[in-house]
């Protein structure tokens, strides 16, 4: 009996300790999961779709010449929002020189950040010199139009075609808003 009760004693308390232990690990789940923010309708900054005017372009069959929006595209937040996984995430699928030239080697974040790039498209060095800012507008919205032999794996980022199935309050909404379509192209005409 004596060993079977030790045995039934140390169960208990291990399942006592497994049980805090649980509790525990439940309760800093919990704090993690506040500090995450409710789903949005797109990573970026939820923004309704803007009309555009389609043109012909010089290397390409489709560009946008005139911004979408009245104020100039900013170089230096178009680069954040290029290397924000939660923004353009342009990096999953491109090597840009000028963002890994910003990863600070120290900080295990900004490398994450802006050192980690796939190679799925081209690199985009040198892009700006390639493309006019209209064409480079029309790749960021919607490359399907800008490489339409291509059925491109890169997405369209301002754009609303081709999906179904979308929450009804997040219809007509596009992944990036049209400021942060200019900061991008205007990154990217940077890269000369
Ligand atoms: C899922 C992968 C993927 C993501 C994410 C992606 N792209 Fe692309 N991109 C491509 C591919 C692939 C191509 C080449 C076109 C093709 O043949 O499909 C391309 C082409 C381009 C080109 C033309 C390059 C050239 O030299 O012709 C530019 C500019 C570009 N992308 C910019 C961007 C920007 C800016 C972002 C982020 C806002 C981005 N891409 C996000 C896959 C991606």
């Amino acid at each position: 009996m004596k060993p079977a009760l030790r045995t039934i004693c140390i169960g208990a308390m291990a399942c006592a300790l497994a049980a805090g232990s649980a509790a525990d690990t439940r309760a800093q789940q919990t704090k993690s999961v506040k500090k995450v923010q409710a789903p949005r309708c797109s990573a970026g900054a939820t923004t309704r779709l803007v009309r555009y005017k389609v043109e012909r372009g010089e290397a390409l069959p489709a560009a946008i010449p005139k911004p979408l929006t009245r104020k100039p595209g900013d170089a230096a937040r178009g680069l954040e929002a290029a290397a924000d996984p939660g923004k353009g995430n342009c990096l999953a699928c491109h090597s840009i020189a000028k963002a890994l030239a910003k990863a600070d080697q120290s900080d295990p974040q900004s490398v994450r950040t802006y050192g980690n790039h796939g190679e799925v498209g081209p690199p985009l060095n040198g892009v700006g010199g390639r493309y006019t800012p209209g064409e480079l507008r029309m790749i960021v919205v919607d490359p399907k139009q800008a490489f339409p032999d291509a059925e491109t794996v890169m997405p369209a980022y301002h754009a609303r075609k081709g999906v179904k199935d979308v929450v009804a309050r997040c219809r007509n909404q596009v992944m990036l808003g049209a400021q942060t379509v200019e900061d991008i192209v205007a990154f990217l005409e940077e890269l000369k």
